[in-house]
């Protein structure tokens, strides 16, 4: 197959001059980021990097993708809902780790007290690479489901009229008109408003809870906006004002500086540094409250590593969604191999597979937002000298995948204009509402689509290292 866009990839002139349209055109649409400077501050502003051209991605794959979503829905509700699986899976995991145990204590207590929520919102998103298969064919692979604070969802709702403008100037209107519709933004507002609606009371707000350090904010305006469009009332605050300004009344609804929350969207909370003392009980207290937690604490931990590596055992999704025979067969269908390294002989084997061979192995800890995880050499050293350890089991192991690399043009501010070999990652977004023990919205909302040079083995868009992309179906 001849690579997508070759006729202009090379002609520096036609490119430079596309380069110039697209950043101003991503600067029209709002496809912006905060300065590393200016964190918190909308002064100045840049456009969030993305790709001069739209990649290719195989059709079916991507019909696939989408296919799956709903099952992945129910997948994570199900193990949300599932104590004894989430105890039995993690017990190893939260004797190592810290982070996750504290999670899990917070999980404990809250069910302990017995839950005050009974609406439940999730939003997810599902990210896919497209392994090249030894006959050149390409398969869709899971890399991981993020079931907390999954970003993007705004900002690339408006990615998409950057590169249609673009195709446009390079003379290409029939392809531009092929790019798909994609608007996660609205999709995950719909969810939002579902749950605030479900919880009733027309006065209460929907709290974004946000980072300290705010560079993406404009992301997640898209989704307040939808919000505010909606006439729902949206506040931001961090788990520092929770702990100093929030509280439960008797029947534990939560309040915010006299106002009444019906939904705390986490934007924040999913790794360890987002913690201190006061942090924990904020989040703790943000837990036992009645409000609709997106995710509550037991969604967060079947997002885990852990959880994931578990699912791909022979008998486990039969035993999460007994009876979803076609769900399961889809799902596991994008499973790539992933191992254990709990102590015993099977995690004593995989470990020393992996040493061996690092090459086709990921090491992954429970951690969330790029740059966490191990690869080659550096995974070698460090099994090398966990291996014997109960260190190891904070860890999984993970086939790498290996897609086909494809030419791209990363526009990034303050960076050279060249072609890069890249590589992409498809993202579908999931939104659910349960209602007790009914689903009342099951639907995907949405696609991401982000590349990277191929010589960056990890790490997403607010990493620095991938940049927003439109897929263009081929
Ligand atoms: N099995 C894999 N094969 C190849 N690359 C991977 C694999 N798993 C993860 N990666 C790369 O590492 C990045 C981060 O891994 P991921 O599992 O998504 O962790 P995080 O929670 O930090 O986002 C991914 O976006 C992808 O680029
Ligand atoms: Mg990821």
């Amino acid at each position: 197959m001849a690579a997508l866009w070759e006729d202009v990839l090379y002609n520096e002139p036609v490119i430079r001059e596309a380069a110039l349209l697209a950043v101003d055109a991503a600067l029209l649409e709002g496809v912006l980021m905060r300065t590393e400077e200016e964190p918190n501050a909308s002064d100045v502003v840049n456009y969030a990097p993305f790709t001069l051209l739209p990649s290719a991605v195989p059709s079916a794959l991507f019909e696939q993708a989408y296919a799956v979503q709903q099952d992945f829905n129910l997948l994570v509700d199900a193990i949300s809902q599932n104590k004894e699986f989430l105890e039995r899976t993690l017990a190893s995991t939260i004797k190592v780790d810290d982070f996750t145990a504290q999670l899990f204590r917070i999980y404990t207590q809250v069910l302990e007290e017995g839950l005050a929520q009974s609406v439940f919102l999730g939003i997810n998103r599902s990210d896919y690479m497209f392994d090249r298969g030894v006959d050149g064919t390409p398969a869709l692979k899971q890399i991981e489901i993020n079931t907390i604070a999954a970003s993007f969802g705004g900002l690339t709702s408006r990615t998409l009229a950057v590169h249609r403008q673009v195709l446009k100037a390079l003379g290409k209107s029939e392809e531009a008109s092929r790019l798909l519709p994609n608007s996660p933004s609205k999709g995950l507002a719909l969810g939002i408003a579902k749950a605030w609606e479900l919880y009733g009371s027309q006065s209460a707000v929907v709290m974004f809870l946000v980072e300290e350090v705010q560079r993406n904010i404009f992301d997640q305006r898209c989704v307040e906006n939808e919000l505010w469009n909606r006439n729902i009332r949206v506040i931001r605050k961090r788990f520092r004002d929770v702990f100093e300004k929030g509280s439960l009344d008797d029947a534990r609804r939560l309040y915010i500086d006299g106002q009444e929350v019906a939904v705390v969207y986490y934007r924040e909370g999913y790794v360890p540094k987002n913690y201190d003392l006061q942090n924990w009980e904020a989040r703790l207290l943000l837990e036992r409250s009645r409000a609709v937690k997106c995710p509550d604490i037991a969604t967060q931990l079947a997002g885990t590593k852990k959880v994931q590596q578990e699912l791909s055992r022979p008998g486990t999704l039969e035993r999460l969604l007994p009876g979803h025979v076609e769900s399961i067969a889809r799902i596991r269908a994008t499973f790539a191999g992933l191992y254990s390294l709990d102590l015993g002989e099977e995690g004593d084997k995989m470990a020393a597979t992996a040493i061996a061979d690092p090459d086709w192995f990921v090491l992954k800890p429970q951690r969330e937002g790029g740059g966490n995880n191990l690869y080659g050499e550096e995974l070698r050293q460090v099994l090398e000298k966990i291996k014997d350890s109960p260190e190891r089991t904070s860890y999984i192991l993970m086939d790498k995948i290996k897609p086909q690399p494809s030419k791209n043009y990363l526009l990034r501010a303050h960076s050279p204009l060249t072609v890069s070999e890249c590589i992409s990652e498809l993202g579908i977004f999931g939104v659910y509402v349960r209602q007790g023990k009914e689903m009342v919205m099951n639907k995907s909302a949405g696609h991401l689509l982000r590349t990277k040079a191929v010589e960056h083995a990890d790490g997403g868009v607010a990493a620095g290292v991938a940049v927003l992309d439109t897929p263009y179906l081929v």
